[in-house]
């Protein structure tokens, strides 16, 4: 963006800048989550975030796609947001001797991350239904549901498990 110039003039802009921000996102969280994988002790929790890793690469996909629908290039602008959420991650995990609490710190962490996804993935659909493009609605809502369906596996095994074994 320039110093002298507003870039973003209309919502078609700002739907394009969006997404290039949720491309971003999606790309940092592709390389986070190998990581927070090896750090998971707990198998539920290893399993949930290898699979996720896996739904993630259809992320980057079917964002890709969603450029092409619209016909506007791929690229990516830096969001200081997931990077901010990713490095307090790294941080807090970096603190933690306790195999069990950190399986705690980690499930908040992904879920600190589902969040941030699930409000971009919100705001991106409802600009594309108000732009007249459907289409492009309905392949961001495979992210949406997803990351929905993530976030809420998340809070069933803190609940039912990780979190008492941190606790005790
Ligand atoms: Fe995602
Ligand atoms: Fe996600």
């Amino acid at each position: 963006m320039g110093f002298f110039s507003k870039d973003i003039q209309t919502m078609d802009d700002l739907f394009v800048h969006t997404l290039r921000d949720i491309y971003y996102a999606e790309k940092r969280i592709l390389k986070a989550l190998p990581e927070m994988i090896e750090k998971a002790s707990d198998p539920t929790l290893k399993a949930g975030f290898r699979q996720h890793l896996q739904e993630t690469e259809q992320h980057v996909l079917r964002v890709e796609e969603v450029f092409r629908m619209h016909g506007a290039e791929a690229k990516t602008v830096t969001c200081p947001a997931i990077d901010g959420i990713i490095s307090e991650t790294e941080e807090i995990s970096g603190e933690i001797a306790d195999t069990e609490v950190l399986d705690a710190a980690l499930a908040a962490a992904a879920q600190a991350v589902e969040h941030y996804e699930i409000t971009r993935y919100g705001t991106l659909i409802a600009w594309a239904r108000q732009l007249g493009r459907t289409d492009c609605a309905g392949v961001l809502q495979r992210n949406l549901d997803e990351e929905k369906a993530t976030d809420a596996k998340l809070t069933k095994l803190a609940e039912s498990k990780l979190n008492m074994r941190a606790a005790s």
